[in-house]
Protein backbone atom coordinates (compact mmCIF):
# COMPACT_ATOMS: atom_id res chain seq x y z
CA UNK A 1 0.00 0.00 0.00
CA UNK A 2 1.10 3.27 -1.11
CA UNK A 3 2.15 5.52 2.06
CA UNK A 4 -0.54 7.60 3.81
CA UNK A 5 1.56 10.23 5.30
CA UNK A 6 5.59 10.11 4.06
CA UNK A 7 8.04 10.93 7.08
CA UNK A 8 7.76 14.45 5.89
CA UNK A 9 4.00 14.40 5.81
CA UNK A 10 4.39 13.51 9.75
CA UNK A 11 6.81 16.30 10.48
CA UNK A 12 5.62 18.99 8.78
CA UNK A 13 1.92 18.47 9.61
CA UNK A 14 2.60 18.29 13.73
CA UNK A 15 5.80 20.29 14.29
CA UNK A 16 7.21 16.75 15.71
CA UNK A 17 10.26 15.26 16.00
CA UNK A 18 11.24 11.68 14.66
CA UNK A 19 13.89 9.23 16.17
CA UNK A 20 13.98 7.98 12.99
CA UNK A 21 11.94 8.66 9.35
CA UNK A 22 9.42 6.27 8.98
CA UNK A 23 6.63 6.44 6.78
CA UNK A 24 2.69 4.81 7.44
CA UNK A 25 0.27 3.69 5.62
CA UNK A 26 -2.39 3.67 8.12
CA UNK A 27 -3.59 5.45 11.47
CA UNK A 28 -4.35 3.81 14.90
CA UNK A 29 -5.32 5.00 18.52
CA UNK A 30 -5.95 1.52 19.72
CA UNK A 31 -3.35 -1.35 20.09
CA UNK A 32 -5.68 -4.13 20.22
CA UNK A 33 -6.99 -3.15 16.80
CA UNK A 34 -3.90 -2.06 15.12
CA UNK A 35 -2.57 -2.65 11.42
CA UNK A 36 0.75 -3.48 10.22
CA UNK A 37 2.18 -0.07 8.93
CA UNK A 38 -0.10 2.33 11.00
CA UNK A 39 1.03 5.41 12.79
CA UNK A 40 0.15 4.56 16.23
CA UNK A 41 -1.18 7.82 18.10
CA UNK A 42 -0.75 7.41 21.84
CA UNK A 43 -3.63 9.64 22.88
CA UNK A 44 -4.38 9.90 26.83
CA UNK A 45 -7.84 9.74 28.30
CA UNK A 46 -10.29 9.86 30.83
CA UNK A 47 -10.26 6.18 29.85
CA UNK A 48 -6.54 5.07 29.58
CA UNK A 49 -3.24 5.99 28.62
CA UNK A 50 -1.99 5.16 25.39
CA UNK A 51 1.37 5.68 25.82
CA UNK A 52 1.48 2.44 27.82
CA UNK A 53 0.32 0.27 24.75
CA UNK A 54 2.97 1.61 23.01
CA UNK A 55 5.49 -1.44 22.91
CA UNK A 56 2.03 -3.63 22.05
CA UNK A 57 1.45 -1.49 19.23
CA UNK A 58 4.81 -1.72 17.41
CA UNK A 59 5.06 -5.42 18.86
CA UNK A 60 2.12 -5.79 16.06
CA UNK A 61 3.84 -4.12 13.24
CA UNK A 62 2.88 -0.38 13.78
CA UNK A 63 5.73 1.16 11.42
CA UNK A 64 5.67 3.91 14.40
CA UNK A 65 3.92 5.70 17.37
CA UNK A 66 3.27 8.98 18.16
CA UNK A 67 3.61 10.54 22.12
CA UNK A 68 4.49 13.09 23.97
CA UNK A 69 6.46 10.78 26.63
CA UNK A 70 8.86 8.96 25.97
CA UNK A 71 9.33 7.56 29.44
CA UNK A 72 7.01 4.54 29.12
CA UNK A 73 8.62 3.34 25.47
CA UNK A 74 10.86 0.87 24.16
CA UNK A 75 14.22 2.30 23.54
CA UNK A 76 15.10 2.86 19.88
CA UNK A 77 11.83 2.84 19.19
CA UNK A 78 10.37 4.56 15.73
CA UNK A 79 9.04 7.63 17.32
CA UNK A 80 7.63 10.49 16.31
CA UNK A 81 7.45 12.78 19.54
CA UNK A 82 4.96 15.65 19.90
CA UNK A 83 3.76 17.95 22.67
CA UNK A 84 0.57 16.69 22.38
CA UNK A 85 -0.94 13.65 20.67
CA UNK A 86 -4.49 14.98 20.68
CA UNK A 87 -3.26 18.15 19.12
CA UNK A 88 -1.19 16.88 16.61
CA UNK A 89 -3.65 14.35 15.86
CA UNK A 90 -6.28 17.06 14.85
CA UNK A 91 -3.07 18.65 12.80
CA UNK A 92 -2.91 15.76 11.42
CA UNK A 93 -6.19 15.29 10.37
CA UNK A 94 -5.85 19.41 9.01
CA UNK A 95 -3.59 18.53 6.67
CA UNK A 96 -5.23 15.51 5.11
CA UNK A 97 -8.10 18.01 5.04
CA UNK A 98 -6.18 20.26 3.36
CA UNK A 99 -4.17 18.00 0.74
CA UNK A 100 -7.98 16.48 -0.35
CA UNK A 101 -8.97 17.26 -3.64
CA UNK A 102 -12.46 15.09 -3.02
CA UNK A 103 -15.41 16.38 -1.52
CA UNK A 104 -16.20 16.38 2.14
CA UNK A 105 -19.69 15.73 3.36
CA UNK A 106 -20.10 16.84 7.03
CA UNK A 107 -22.98 15.00 8.72
CA UNK A 108 -24.31 16.54 12.14
CA UNK A 109 -28.27 16.82 13.45
CA UNK A 110 -30.32 14.87 16.44
CA UNK A 111 -30.66 11.43 15.41
CA UNK A 112 -29.91 9.91 12.49
CA UNK A 113 -26.18 11.30 11.73
CA UNK A 114 -24.99 7.50 11.78
CA UNK A 115 -27.28 6.30 9.86
CA UNK A 116 -27.02 8.89 7.18
CA UNK A 117 -23.27 8.43 7.10
CA UNK A 118 -23.70 5.14 6.27
CA UNK A 119 -26.50 5.65 3.33
CA UNK A 120 -24.27 8.39 2.03
CA UNK A 121 -21.49 5.51 1.59
CA UNK A 122 -23.22 3.08 -0.03
CA UNK A 123 -24.85 5.76 -2.41
CA UNK A 124 -21.16 7.62 -3.26
CA UNK A 125 -19.69 4.02 -3.22
CA UNK A 126 -21.56 3.87 -6.21
CA UNK A 127 -20.41 7.18 -8.01
CA UNK A 128 -16.62 6.54 -6.63
CA UNK A 129 -13.94 5.78 -4.26
CA UNK A 130 -15.57 7.06 -0.79
CA UNK A 131 -13.88 7.55 2.75
CA UNK A 132 -16.13 7.41 5.71
CA UNK A 133 -15.56 5.94 9.02
CA UNK A 134 -16.22 2.25 10.94
CA UNK A 135 -18.16 3.58 13.40
CA UNK A 136 -19.79 6.52 14.86
CA UNK A 137 -16.39 8.59 14.97
CA UNK A 138 -17.79 11.68 15.53
CA UNK A 139 -15.99 13.43 18.57
CA UNK A 140 -12.59 15.69 19.15
CA UNK A 141 -10.73 12.58 18.20
CA UNK A 142 -12.97 10.74 16.33
CA UNK A 143 -13.44 13.68 13.42
CA UNK A 144 -9.33 14.21 13.18
CA UNK A 145 -9.10 10.45 13.10
CA UNK A 146 -11.39 10.05 10.47
CA UNK A 147 -9.79 12.60 8.40
CA UNK A 148 -6.62 11.92 8.85
CA UNK A 149 -7.06 8.39 7.56
CA UNK A 150 -8.67 10.11 4.06
CA UNK A 151 -6.57 8.54 1.40
CA UNK A 152 -5.82 11.65 -1.06
CA UNK A 153 -7.12 9.55 -4.03
CA UNK A 154 -10.77 9.11 -2.87
CA UNK A 155 -13.23 11.54 -4.72
CA UNK A 156 -15.94 11.56 -1.75
CA UNK A 157 -15.73 11.91 2.14
CA UNK A 158 -18.36 11.83 4.65
CA UNK A 159 -17.19 12.96 7.85
CA UNK A 160 -20.12 12.59 11.05
CA UNK A 161 -19.88 15.36 13.75
CA UNK A 162 -21.35 14.77 16.99
CA UNK A 163 -21.89 16.45 20.15
CA UNK A 164 -23.12 16.47 24.06
CA UNK A 165 -22.16 19.57 24.86
CA UNK A 166 -22.48 23.20 23.72
CA UNK A 167 -19.34 24.36 21.80
CA UNK A 168 -18.12 20.79 20.38
CA UNK A 169 -18.99 20.97 16.89
CA UNK A 170 -18.36 24.27 15.51
CA UNK A 171 -13.92 23.40 16.02
CA UNK A 172 -14.50 20.05 14.03
CA UNK A 173 -16.90 21.98 11.57
CA UNK A 174 -13.99 23.75 11.05
CA UNK A 175 -11.44 21.21 10.32
CA UNK A 176 -13.94 18.62 8.51
CA UNK A 177 -14.13 22.11 6.47
CA UNK A 178 -17.31 20.57 4.26
CA UNK A 179 -18.68 21.37 0.80
CA UNK A 180 -21.93 20.12 1.60
CA UNK A 181 -22.77 20.37 5.40
CA UNK A 182 -26.14 17.78 6.27
CA UNK A 183 -28.15 18.53 9.31
CA UNK A 184 -30.12 15.41 9.36
CA UNK A 185 -32.64 16.46 12.16
CA UNK A 186 -33.79 18.77 15.44
CA UNK A 187 -35.33 16.64 18.07
CA UNK A 188 -34.52 16.48 22.24
CA UNK A 189 -31.66 14.26 22.55
CA UNK A 190 -28.95 15.89 24.89
CA UNK A 191 -31.74 18.33 26.51
CA UNK A 192 -30.32 17.91 29.57
CA UNK A 193 -26.68 19.22 28.55
CA UNK A 194 -28.32 21.76 26.07
CA UNK A 195 -30.44 22.87 27.80
CA UNK A 196 -33.36 23.87 25.06
CA UNK A 197 -34.20 22.92 21.74
CA UNK A 198 -33.19 26.20 20.82
CA UNK A 199 -29.78 25.30 22.15
CA UNK A 200 -29.81 22.26 20.33
CA UNK A 201 -30.85 23.91 16.99
CA UNK A 202 -28.32 26.27 17.42
CA UNK A 203 -25.58 24.25 18.08
CA UNK A 204 -26.42 22.15 14.91
CA UNK A 205 -26.48 25.76 13.05
CA UNK A 206 -22.76 25.84 14.37
CA UNK A 207 -21.85 23.50 11.32
CA UNK A 208 -23.11 25.53 8.46
CA UNK A 209 -20.43 28.82 8.73
CA UNK A 210 -18.13 26.55 8.46
CA UNK A 211 -19.08 25.67 5.03
CA UNK A 212 -16.41 26.13 2.02
CA UNK A 213 -17.42 29.25 -0.53
CA UNK A 214 -19.85 27.56 -3.32
CA UNK A 215 -20.57 24.82 -1.18
CA UNK A 216 -24.15 23.76 0.15
CA UNK A 217 -26.50 23.75 3.31
CA UNK A 218 -29.09 20.38 3.39
CA UNK A 219 -31.76 20.90 5.60
CA UNK A 220 -34.14 19.60 7.15
CA UNK A 221 -37.67 20.93 6.28
CA UNK A 222 -39.65 20.05 8.82
CA UNK A 223 -37.71 20.23 11.44
CA UNK A 224 -38.70 22.65 14.29
CA UNK A 225 -36.51 25.84 14.36
CA UNK A 226 -35.61 25.14 10.54
CA UNK A 227 -35.47 29.50 10.17
CA UNK A 228 -32.29 29.56 12.75
CA UNK A 229 -30.97 26.90 10.70
CA UNK A 230 -31.70 28.65 7.35
CA UNK A 231 -30.14 32.13 9.06
CA UNK A 232 -26.55 30.21 10.16
CA UNK A 233 -26.00 29.33 6.17
CA UNK A 234 -23.00 31.81 5.24
CA UNK A 235 -23.27 34.07 2.33
CA UNK A 236 -22.21 32.10 -0.54
CA UNK A 237 -23.44 29.02 0.22
CA UNK A 238 -26.31 27.54 -1.29
CA UNK A 239 -29.86 26.13 0.55
CA UNK A 240 -31.26 22.58 -0.66
CA UNK A 241 -33.56 21.36 2.03
CA UNK A 242 -35.59 17.67 1.86
CA UNK A 243 -38.74 17.21 4.48
CA UNK A 244 -42.09 15.74 4.13
CA UNK A 245 -43.07 17.42 0.43
CA UNK A 246 -40.49 15.94 -1.35
CA UNK A 247 -42.22 12.75 -1.37
CA UNK A 248 -44.56 11.79 -4.12
CA UNK A 249 -45.82 8.59 -2.75
CA UNK A 250 -44.64 5.95 -0.17
CA UNK A 251 -45.45 2.37 0.35
CA UNK A 252 -43.93 1.25 3.38
CA UNK A 253 -43.25 -2.56 5.02
CA UNK A 254 -41.69 -4.73 7.47
CA UNK A 255 -38.60 -4.78 5.14
CA UNK A 256 -38.44 -1.39 3.90
CA UNK A 257 -39.97 1.46 1.93
CA UNK A 258 -41.24 1.85 -2.23
CA UNK A 259 -40.23 5.54 -2.57
CA UNK A 260 -41.23 8.45 -5.41
CA UNK A 261 -39.97 11.70 -4.72
CA UNK A 262 -38.28 14.65 -6.08
CA UNK A 263 -34.56 15.10 -6.20
CA UNK A 264 -32.96 18.11 -7.54
CA UNK A 265 -35.90 19.39 -9.00
CA UNK A 266 -36.67 15.28 -10.97
CA UNK A 267 -38.71 12.41 -9.81
CA UNK A 268 -36.97 9.38 -8.92
CA UNK A 269 -38.42 6.22 -7.84
CA UNK A 270 -36.28 3.27 -5.58
CA UNK A 271 -36.14 0.89 -2.79
CA UNK A 272 -34.71 1.49 0.63
CA UNK A 273 -34.34 -1.77 2.60
CA UNK A 274 -34.40 -0.14 5.41
CA UNK A 275 -38.20 0.58 7.31
CA UNK A 276 -39.77 3.13 8.64
CA UNK A 277 -40.37 7.01 7.67
CA UNK A 278 -37.22 7.83 9.71
CA UNK A 279 -34.97 6.05 7.16
CA UNK A 280 -36.57 7.61 4.35
CA UNK A 281 -35.74 10.96 5.99
CA UNK A 282 -32.22 9.68 6.05
CA UNK A 283 -32.22 8.87 2.22
CA UNK A 284 -34.06 11.77 1.27
CA UNK A 285 -31.20 13.72 3.16
CA UNK A 286 -28.27 11.64 1.40
CA UNK A 287 -29.70 11.80 -2.09
CA UNK A 288 -30.27 15.70 -1.97
CA UNK A 289 -26.54 15.55 -0.55
CA UNK A 290 -25.40 13.80 -3.31
CA UNK A 291 -26.97 15.90 -6.02
CA UNK A 292 -25.01 18.76 -4.14
CA UNK A 293 -21.99 16.67 -5.49
CA UNK A 294 -22.69 16.07 -9.23
CA UNK A 295 -23.29 12.91 -8.45
CA UNK A 296 -25.53 9.92 -10.22
CA UNK A 297 -28.82 10.27 -8.56
CA UNK A 298 -30.70 7.34 -10.24
CA UNK A 299 -27.08 5.52 -9.76
CA UNK A 300 -27.25 6.36 -5.94
CA UNK A 301 -30.84 6.03 -5.41
CA UNK A 302 -30.39 1.90 -6.87
CA UNK A 303 -27.30 1.49 -4.36
CA UNK A 304 -29.77 2.53 -1.17
CA UNK A 305 -31.46 -0.58 -1.90
CA UNK A 306 -27.95 -2.19 -0.70
CA UNK A 307 -28.58 -0.71 2.30
CA UNK A 308 -28.82 -2.15 5.64
CA UNK A 309 -29.78 -0.79 9.30
CA UNK A 310 -26.27 -0.68 11.38
CA UNK A 311 -26.00 -3.01 14.36
CA UNK A 312 -28.00 -1.54 17.33
CA UNK A 313 -29.68 0.79 15.05
CA UNK A 314 -32.68 -1.14 13.74
CA UNK A 315 -30.87 -4.40 12.72
CA UNK A 316 -32.82 -7.08 12.44
CA UNK A 317 -32.78 -10.46 13.59
CA UNK A 318 -34.93 -14.46 14.67
CA UNK A 319 -35.25 -15.50 18.04
CA UNK A 320 -36.67 -18.49 19.62
CA UNK A 321 -35.70 -20.78 16.52
CA UNK A 322 -36.65 -18.46 14.47
CA UNK A 323 -40.10 -18.11 15.05
CA UNK A 324 -40.14 -14.69 17.17
CA UNK A 325 -38.17 -11.41 15.51
CA UNK A 326 -35.71 -9.35 17.69
CA UNK A 327 -35.56 -5.49 16.96
CA UNK A 328 -32.68 -4.38 17.81
CA UNK A 329 -32.52 -0.73 18.82
CA UNK A 330 -30.30 -0.99 21.85
CA UNK A 331 -27.63 1.50 20.98
CA UNK A 332 -29.42 4.57 22.06
CA UNK A 333 -32.19 6.76 22.75
CA UNK A 334 -33.96 9.55 22.78
CA UNK A 335 -37.63 10.85 22.15
CA UNK A 336 -37.57 11.06 18.12
CA UNK A 337 -36.02 7.96 18.06
CA UNK A 338 -37.98 5.62 20.30
CA UNK A 339 -40.80 7.03 18.14
CA UNK A 340 -39.31 6.33 15.28
CA UNK A 341 -38.00 2.30 16.52
CA UNK A 342 -41.64 2.10 18.01
CA UNK A 343 -43.70 2.94 13.98
CA UNK A 344 -41.27 0.32 12.52
CA UNK A 345 -42.59 -2.23 15.42
CA UNK A 346 -45.98 -1.60 14.26
CA UNK A 347 -44.79 -2.65 10.17
CA UNK A 348 -43.53 -6.16 11.91
CA UNK A 349 -45.62 -9.04 10.88
CA UNK A 350 -46.39 -10.16 14.03
CA UNK A 351 -48.87 -11.93 16.15
CA UNK A 352 -47.83 -9.79 19.07
CA UNK A 353 -45.51 -6.82 19.33
CA UNK A 354 -43.31 -6.11 22.79
CA UNK A 355 -41.58 -3.06 23.41
CA UNK A 356 -38.76 -2.78 25.89
CA UNK A 357 -37.67 0.06 26.72
CA UNK A 358 -34.62 1.33 28.71
CA UNK A 359 -34.07 4.71 30.59
CA UNK A 360 -33.34 7.34 27.57
CA UNK A 361 -30.54 9.40 29.75
CA UNK A 362 -28.75 12.84 29.27
CA UNK A 363 -32.54 14.54 29.27
CA UNK A 364 -32.15 16.48 32.57
CA UNK A 365 -34.33 18.57 34.09
CA UNK A 366 -36.81 17.45 31.17
CA UNK A 367 -36.49 13.57 31.72
CA UNK A 368 -39.76 12.56 33.60
CA UNK A 369 -41.35 14.30 30.48
CA UNK A 370 -39.95 13.43 27.91
CA UNK A 371 -40.50 9.49 29.08
CA UNK A 372 -44.20 10.23 30.03
CA UNK A 373 -44.93 11.39 26.77
CA UNK A 374 -43.83 8.54 24.67
CA UNK A 375 -47.26 7.00 25.74
CA UNK A 376 -49.31 7.75 23.33
CA UNK A 377 -46.75 6.04 20.71
CA UNK A 378 -46.56 3.15 23.09
CA UNK A 379 -50.23 2.76 22.87
CA UNK A 380 -50.28 2.89 19.33
CA UNK A 381 -47.50 0.13 18.22
CA UNK A 382 -46.46 -2.11 21.19
CA UNK A 383 -49.57 -4.78 22.93
CA UNK A 384 -47.28 -4.73 26.03
CA UNK A 385 -44.75 -2.61 27.30
CA UNK A 386 -41.51 -4.15 29.19
CA UNK A 387 -39.20 -1.24 31.01
CA UNK A 388 -36.07 -0.75 33.35
CA UNK A 389 -34.60 2.40 34.65
CA UNK A 390 -36.42 5.30 36.83
CA UNK A 391 -37.31 7.22 34.23
CA UNK A 392 -39.46 4.57 32.53
CA UNK A 393 -41.05 4.02 35.64
CA UNK A 394 -42.51 7.38 34.23
CA UNK A 395 -43.50 6.19 30.89
CA UNK A 396 -44.86 2.60 32.67
CA UNK A 397 -47.26 4.72 34.96
CA UNK A 398 -48.61 6.09 31.96
CA UNK A 399 -49.59 3.13 29.31
CA UNK A 400 -52.43 1.15 30.17
CA UNK A 401 -52.81 -1.03 32.81
CA UNK A 402 -53.81 -4.20 30.13
CA UNK A 403 -50.17 -3.40 28.49
CA UNK A 404 -48.33 -3.44 31.76
CA UNK A 405 -45.77 -6.02 31.23
CA UNK A 406 -43.30 -5.40 34.48
CA UNK A 407 -41.50 -2.57 35.25
CA UNK A 408 -37.56 -3.72 36.96
CA UNK A 409 -34.68 -1.59 38.54
CA UNK A 410 -32.19 -1.91 35.72
CA UNK A 411 -31.48 -4.49 32.41
CA UNK A 412 -30.22 -7.02 34.43
CA UNK A 413 -33.42 -7.46 36.54
CA UNK A 414 -35.49 -7.32 33.66
CA UNK A 415 -33.64 -9.89 31.29
CA UNK A 416 -35.50 -12.42 32.43
CA UNK A 417 -38.55 -11.65 33.02
CA UNK A 418 -38.54 -10.55 29.10
CA UNK A 419 -37.25 -13.92 28.49
CA UNK A 420 -39.73 -15.82 30.14
CA UNK A 421 -42.50 -13.41 28.19
CA UNK A 422 -41.84 -13.94 24.78
CA UNK A 423 -43.24 -16.33 22.63
CA UNK A 424 -43.42 -17.91 19.02
CA UNK A 425 -45.36 -14.96 16.86
CA UNK A 426 -43.88 -12.25 19.03
CA UNK A 427 -41.88 -9.42 17.84
CA UNK A 428 -39.41 -7.79 20.03
CA UNK A 429 -37.97 -3.90 20.11
CA UNK A 430 -35.23 -3.66 22.83
CA UNK A 431 -34.52 0.33 22.92
CA UNK A 432 -32.78 2.24 25.45
CA UNK A 433 -29.68 4.81 25.78
CA UNK A 434 -26.54 2.98 26.03
CA UNK A 435 -25.91 3.64 29.37
CA UNK A 436 -29.16 2.11 30.21
CA UNK A 437 -27.37 -1.23 29.17
CA UNK A 438 -29.85 -3.06 27.20
CA UNK A 439 -27.58 -4.95 25.29
CA UNK A 440 -27.97 -7.38 28.12
CA UNK A 441 -31.88 -8.11 26.76
CA UNK A 442 -30.59 -8.75 23.51
CA UNK A 443 -27.95 -10.94 24.48
CA UNK A 444 -30.53 -13.13 26.81
CA UNK A 445 -33.00 -12.81 24.10
CA UNK A 446 -30.72 -14.30 21.44
CA UNK A 447 -29.67 -17.06 23.46
CA UNK A 448 -33.50 -18.32 24.88
CA UNK A 449 -34.90 -21.15 23.08
CA UNK A 450 -38.32 -20.25 23.91
N1 LIG B 1 -34.20 10.70 11.04
C1 LIG B 1 -34.42 10.01 12.17
N2 LIG B 1 -35.46 10.34 13.00
C2 LIG B 1 -35.67 9.65 14.14
N3 LIG B 1 -34.94 8.61 14.53
C3 LIG B 1 -33.90 8.23 13.76
C4 LIG B 1 -33.59 8.92 12.54
N4 LIG B 1 -32.51 8.31 11.99
C5 LIG B 1 -32.16 7.31 12.80
N5 LIG B 1 -32.98 7.25 13.87
C6 LIG B 1 -32.89 6.35 15.01
O1 LIG B 1 -32.09 7.01 15.99
C7 LIG B 1 -31.18 6.14 16.62
C8 LIG B 1 -29.77 6.60 16.40
O2 LIG B 1 -29.46 6.51 15.02
P1 LIG B 1 -28.04 6.91 14.48
O3 LIG B 1 -28.10 6.86 13.01
O4 LIG B 1 -27.01 6.12 15.19
O5 LIG B 1 -27.98 8.42 14.94
P2 LIG B 1 -26.82 9.28 15.62
O6 LIG B 1 -25.53 8.93 14.94
O7 LIG B 1 -27.27 10.67 15.33
O8 LIG B 1 -26.84 8.96 17.07
C9 LIG B 1 -31.48 4.77 16.03
O9 LIG B 1 -32.38 4.15 16.90
C10 LIG B 1 -32.13 5.07 14.70
O10 LIG B 1 -32.99 4.06 14.27
MG1 LIG C 1 -23.66 8.42 15.65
Amino acid sequence: MTALFTADDLTHATGGVMTQPFHVTGISIDSRTVSPGDLFVALATETGDGHAHVADALRKGAAGAMVHREDAVPDAAPLLVVRNTQAALTELGAFARTRFEGAVVAVTGSVGKTTTKEMLRTALSACGPTHAAAASYNNHWGVPLTLARMRPEAAYAVIEIGMNHPGEIAPLAKLAAPDVAVITSIAGAHLGHMGSLQAIADEKASLLPEILQGGTAVLPADAPLFDRLRQAVPRGAKIVTFGESDLRGVRHDADGSDIHCIVGGSEIHFRLNAPGRHMVMNALATLNAAWCLGADIPLCAQALARFSPVAGRGARRPILAGTATLLDESYNASGASVRAALAVLRLLPATRRVAVLGDMLELGDHSAREHADLAGAVADSADVLYACGPWMKYLFNEVAAEKRGLHAPDSTALAPAVCAAVRAGDAVLVKGSLGSRMGVVVDALEKAAG
